[in-house]
């Protein structure tokens, strides 16, 4: 039987300066730019093979096929691809991260990147670099920012066209380190698509949206200058930002745990006594500790000492979102 086949591999990553909200739900533009670091050695592999058999998309994560939400999702992006490359067949897609599930790693971004390369090079599309970025940017937006390498600003843009991530800095430019301290590995309540779609009922989003411009180019110029000190201060401040967006929607997120803000009064101590490290949460209890590769076995060592702190995860700057096979 024919069939067109590929296999890619790509990152999660870590934003700094944050997405959260939307201008269009669907196409998933955001309310604002953000910026991240690609996080290697923690993988996500996916193969999309498309079929002229198959009468419907399959997905199988970890060798178990899994319906609903979550394969609507690939089939939106597989459809775009069938779109853009006059492709009619459906596609076998399965994927395994090298990482836990629910560990407080967004496995949406480094999945959606994963996927949107494979079934660009399983059609025989050859994208430029924004526009696989764009097309994973349909099944998660943080996934947009999984496909360039190392240090990458998501563009926010006015719609499809103009909305996609680039990378602003390879991997080698700095090692920066991100100590995730794991304090829950339950499935979260309210997942981000969802709370995306609370944002607006904030009273503060207005706020933090507009100042996002400010906070990206003090960002930006930290990274470019490599300068540890103003970085942590600007990705607190923001990741405090879309927290208490989180919290005064309707209805109110409060994605922390006590050990969650147990591990953020120790950091904000140990910068205080002189380690360079800041904090920064997702949209889970776990808290990513940022800081300077060589005091990255220190920080991790006394995370693991810290009450209710149950593993942690420690990784470098990645590459770009590839084909491997
Ligand atoms: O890409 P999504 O829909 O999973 O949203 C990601 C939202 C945050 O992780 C909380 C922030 C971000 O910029 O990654």
């Amino acid at each position: 039987m024919c069939a067109w086949t590929a296999t890619a591999e790509a990152h999660p990553n870590i934003a700094f300066i944050k997405y959260w909200g939307n201008r269009d739900h669907e196409a998933r533009i955001p309310s604002n730019g953000s910026l991240s670091m690609n996080l290697a050695g923690l993988v996500t592999r996916t193969t999309v093979t498309f079929r002229p058999d198959l009468t419907a998309d399959r997905l199988v994560l970890h060798g178990r096929e899994v319906e609903g939400p979550a394969l609507a999702r690939v089939s939106k992006v597989l459809s775009l691809v069938r779109a853009w490359s006059g492709l009619t067949w459906h596609a076998d897609v399965r994927s395994e991260n090298n990482f836990p599930t629910g560990a407080g790693i967004a496995s949406s971004a480094s999945a959606f990147a994963a996927l949107a390369v494979a079934a660009a090079a399983a059609a025989g599309l050859d994208l430029a670099p924004q526009d696989l970025s764009r097309l994973a940017r349909w099944g998660s937006g943080s996934a947009s920012r999984s496909v360039p390498g190392g240090f990458v600003e998501w563009l926010p843009g006015t719609g499809d066209e103009d909305s996609y991530a680039i990378s602003i800095a390879p991997p080698e430019h700095w090692a920066l380190m991100d100590c995730v301290a794991l304090v829950s590995t339950d499935h979260k309540a309210v997942g981000s698509s969802q709370g995306h779609r609370l944002a607006e009922k904030s009273p503060f989003q207005a706020v933090r949206v507009a100042d996002a411009p400010r906070r990206l180019d003090v960002c930006r110029d930290a990274i470019l200058k490599r300068d540890f000190e103003a970085l942590a201060e600007v990705v607190e401040l923001d990741c405090h930002m879309m927290h208490a967006v989180m919290q005064t929607s309707s209805p109110r997120l409060l994605y922390w745990e006590p050990a969650t803000v147990t591990v953020m009064q120790a950091v904000r101590r140990w910068r205080q006594e002189g380690l360079p490290v800041a904090y920064t949460i997702d949209a889970g209890p776990n808290v990513h500790v940022l800081c300077p590769q060589g005091a990255q076995e220190e920080v991790a060592s006394r995370l693991r000492a810290l009450p209710g702190v149950q593993d942690v995860l420690t990784a470098g700057p990645g590459g770009p979102a590839r084909v491997v096979a």
